[in-house]
């Protein structure tokens, strides 16, 4: 190909991908599959590779991200990036209703959600997104564009004509409750502490210095307001209109009232279900419609007067301390606990509440028997506040985070970098080693029936069981001398135990925990190295071939293997008959390709097959399975109870929804 091919097929390419990405993020719907777009896409990734003279700063490849920022550039804002004045009461909402009327007369308003998560300000020019920076301090905030280029639905070139020279929208980038929920089941799977809240998810992945892990998050991004040197909308309600029309996404769920009774009408209900929304919301803000009475009312240093925020109140109770636990999990990390004199608060009771780690007291500034505020948003776990300094205890002593492990006294230490303390003796401190086995035989990992976390302190404290390995070895007769344990119930283990070597390859490499290797790594990490000796003997490189695999997995996993306990570890599992490696069945040989290019969601429960059977049948024949139901998904295989709320999104971005029967005759066609 020369260079002007080269250049015609780019720009075909681009407007190709514009199109399908606005299709899909705008509308809600699809013309193409996943893999049509993909192959699109890799084409025009390697042209401009082969051709960077042409790579533009709106191409559809600058989604993926890749980009390494070791410092944000500071950028001013054109526009300062005010914030909101707050309100928790109708009566405050009734107080700016009559200061608005006093200065401009009877107005209309624009009530929307006010979205939780991160403010963020792009700038077009002639139709191309040229700067996302952040709020900073109002006055000069962060570029980050590299990073929020990877949001697919925020427009990287406006596809409509007659676009202004240069404007500017405002918006809230936020990470979905599903993909934070994901995150943390993945934090959870390795041992590390879950993130607070989605805000805080968040603002930490716009920061991110490779945009190829922001790509991997999903960020999305509701816009709410248009910012141009003349306005040519008459109201804010048509610049939202404007701003849908060009491509933004923006919420559905604002409305104009025209009284306060509406207002209070609008809060009432969006106060309930503002927890079917994607994100998390902390209240609505009130805007005066008409953008010419906006601009006459003004601002004040901070925050206009045109516009108030009406916060919903987290739920909060009082109450006092009765003392601190620390607990040890397997990977040695001590989290503190606080156990709380039991108090009420939005529908359930609240005994305990975690303290995070030693920084979260020294924030706090903790003393003994101190009074805490705790609160739930609605959606997060209660959480502990603030201190109620009014009740603290004249003379009280400061909490100090544990020097020694509150098990075997072992000195803690602190990695650099993580906020955790950690036990060190990973050999000798019981709940690590417990800890370990009960990550072992959990049903994600080897799934062994008829073992709780009782049996495995027990058999540990009979000095039966030290480590995962030693339950291969346990027989009949050590067990059935043990309190508790009749017959019936000792063969249930040993049955357990006999079936686990079964478990195939993926699950024991998540079981054996190594840190950062969740279940969805292990799963890649087996598919990718076959067996154990090649993941073994893999150098840092080879691991960073893998898919997903990056460098804080790579070496987490070459720590591990260069550790002789865990290789005799291993080479005990292997001698006992667990598998070690990919059975012939697992190492999936192709059957067909009579799914290519087709993408497949799984949900409910089958008669004839088990989900996984279903997945694997799918890939074995070419397809796909994706996570989540989109305007790009071929296929929904329903079974029976499926939940209302995933088969209404299908039907609405008309998915074909078929039967596990209609499923088996597409396979044999
Ligand atoms: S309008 C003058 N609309 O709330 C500020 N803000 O305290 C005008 N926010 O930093 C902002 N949802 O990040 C507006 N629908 C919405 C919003 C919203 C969330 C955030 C925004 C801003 C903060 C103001």
């Amino acid at each position: 190909m020369n260079k002007n091919e080269a250049l015609l097929r780019i720009q075909e390419l681009s407007k190709i991908l514009h199109y399908h990405n606005n299709l899909y993020y705008q509308k809600d719907t699809s013309e193409i599959s996943d893999f049509e777009f993909d192959t699109l896409l890799a084409e025009l990734i390697a042209l401009e590779k082969q051709f960077p003279e042409y790579l533009t700063t709106d191409s559809p490849s600058q989604r993926v991200g890749g980009t390494i920022t070791k410092e944000f550039a500071s950028v001013t804002h054109k526009y300062p990036m005010l914030s909101l004045s707050n309100t928790y009461s109708e009566s405050e909402i009734r107080e700016f209703d009559e200061r608005v009327k006093k200065s401009v007369g009877a107005v209309e308003y624009v009530c929307e959600m006010k979205f939780d998560g991160v403010a963020m300000s792009l700038t077009y020019m002639n139709g191309i997104l040229s700067h996302a920076v952040t709020r900073g301090d109002g006055v000069r905030g962060d570029d980050v564009t590299h990073n929020i280029k990877t949001i697919k639905s925020i427009p990287l070139k406006i596809q409509t004509d007659n676009i202004p020279a240069e404007f500017e929208v405002r918006g809230e980038v936020y990470l979905p409750y599903e993909m934070f929920e994901r995150i943390n089941q993945e934090r959870e799977d390795i041992g590390e502490a879950p993130l607070a809240n989605p805000r805080n998810a968040a603002s930490g992945t716009v920061k991110m210095q490779d945009s190829g892990v922001v790509a991997k998050r999903s960020l999305d991004c509701f816009i709410y307001s248009l910012l141009q040197d003349s306005t040519t909308q008459p109201t804010h309600s048509a610049a939202l209109k404007q701003l849908k029309e060009w491509g933004f996404r923006v919420s559905d769920s604002y409305k104009v009232c025209s009284s306060v009774d509406e207002i209070i009408e609008y809060i009432n209900h969006w106060s309930e279900a503002r927890f079917n929304l994607p994100l998390a919301t902390d209240g609505i803000v009130i805007k005066v419609n008409d953008l010419h009475l906006q601009a006459e009312l003004g601002m004040t240093a901070k925050s206009p007067r045109w516009a108030i925020a009406y916060k919903f109140k987290a739920e909060e109770a009082s109450t006092p301390i009765i003392s601190v636990e620390y607990q040890v999990g397997r990977t040695g990390a001590v989290t503190p606990v606080a156990n709380l004199k039991p108090v009420h608060l939005a529908g359930t009771t609240v005994k305990r509440a975690t303290l995070h780690n030693a920084n979260e007291i020294e924030r706090l500034d903790l003393h003994e028997g101190d009074t805490v505020f705790v609160e739930k948003g609605g959606e997060i776990i209660p959480k502990i506040t603030r201190v109620d300094l009014s009740k603290r205890i004249p003379n009280s002593k400061t909490i100090e985070f544990l020097k020694n492990c509150p098990i075997c006294s072992s000195h803690l230490i602190r990695i650099e970098g993580e906020a955790a303390w950690y036990c060190p003796n990973d050999k000798g401190c019981a709940p690590q080693i417990t800890g370990k086995i009960e990550h072992f035989i959990q049903r994600k990992a080897m799934n062994i029936d008829g073992i709780g976390s009782e049996t495995i302190e027990l058999l540990y404290k009979k000095e039966l069981i030290k480590n995962v390995a030693d339950l291969y070895t346990l027989t009949y007769d050590q067990l059935i001398n043990l309190d508790r344990f009749g017959e019936k119930s000792v063969t249930n283990v040993l049955n357990g135990i006999e079936a686990s070597k079964q478990t195939p390859f993926k699950s024991v490499l998540f079981a054996i925990g190594i840190r950062y290797v969740g279940a969805t790594v292990a799963e890649k990490l087996a598919v990718h190295f076959k067996n154990i000796e090649s993941l073994q003997h893999a150098s840092e490189e080879a691991l960073l071939q893998a898919p997903e695999i990056g460098i804080k997995i790579a070496q987490s996993i070459r720590e591990w293997f260069s550790i002789e306990d865990n290789i005799q570890l291993i080479n005990k599992l292997k001698e006992s008959g667990v598998k070690l490696e990919l059975s012939e069945g697992e190492i999936i040989k192709q059957e067909s390709d009579i799914f290519s290019g087709k993408s497949f969601v799984i949900s409910g429960v089958f008669e004839k097959y088990e989900r996984d059977e279903l997945k694997e049948i799918i890939i074995k024949n070419g397809g796909k399975i994706s996570s989540g139901i989109t305007g790009k998904l071929d296929y929904l295989v329903a079974g029976d109870n499926m939940g209302p709320a995933k088969l209404e999104k299908a039907q609405k971005l008309n998915i074909k929804i078929i039967s596990e029967a209609e499923f088996e005759t597409l396979l044999n066609a």
